[in-house]
């Protein structure tokens, strides 16, 4: 329920679409789910750099950054990881009501939040990628240090260990990060936006 019942939605003269057109691209989410240590962020990041160079204006949101800012106030229950979604959702739609390509890199472990962020936006804004990576070989990797503090106990409701992951059901792309490169990655996501047309 909205605690702000006397508020009123200003149209805004500048239109997405006015926006697209001058960018010359279209204006989407790309969106990163997979558990942590799977290469979320590598790939973001790397495919936000091959936009930049295309001259193609986009941002990327992880889950570490915003948790330092936006997000501060959220931990990782069942509750506070569905807002912490919830947000990015929210975020992302202003992005792309700006005329940006939007890289989000949550674990967003819940089929049911990633799906209210899907309806929150267009059917060709919102484009699932899952970062498939098996548990073991995200362990192995363990670059933080976190599952091991998990197997020990430190660290409550951790993804894969003690907090679950529900596997995207119809993902518009899946990457095997243990399978392919970094690179290999990249190009598959491009790949898709230029078979789309939106870049
Ligand atoms: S989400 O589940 O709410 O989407 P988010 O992507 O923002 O998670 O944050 C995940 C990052 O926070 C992980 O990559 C890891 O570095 C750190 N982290 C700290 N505690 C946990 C935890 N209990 N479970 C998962 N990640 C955690």
């Amino acid at each position: 329920m909205s605690k702000s019942s006397h508020i009123t939605w200003h149209d805004l003269s500048l239109s997405k679409e006015l926006r697209r057109e001058q960018n010359g691209h279209h204006s989407f989410v790309i969106w990163f789910t997979g558990l942590s240590g799977s290469g979320k962020s590598t790939v973001a990041n790397e495919v936000a750099k091959r936009l930049f160079d295309q001259r193609i204006n986009n941002y990327v949101l992880d889950g570490d950054n915003i948790r330092h800012g936006l997000n501060k106030d959220l931990g990782f229950s069942d509750l506070d990881r569905k807002e912490n979604i919830r947000r990015i959702g929210e975020v992302s739609r202003l992005f792309i009501d700006s005329g940006h390509v939007i890289l989000t890199a949550f674990i967003s472990p819940f089929l049911e939040d990633r799906q209210l962020v899907r309806s929150l936006l267009e059917q060709d804004e919102f484009i699932e990628v899952y970062i498939k990576c098996p548990l073991e070989e995200c362990e192995r990797r363990d670059p933080k240090g976190l599952y091991q503090k998990a197997r020990d106990g430190l660290i409550r409701d951790f993804t894969g260990i003690t907090s679950p992951y529900q596997e995207p059901v119809e993902p518009e792309i899946t990457i095997e990060t243990d399978l392919y490169t970094v690179e290999e990655s990249v190009e598959q996501i491009i790949d898709y936006l230029r078979l789309k047309k939106f870049i």
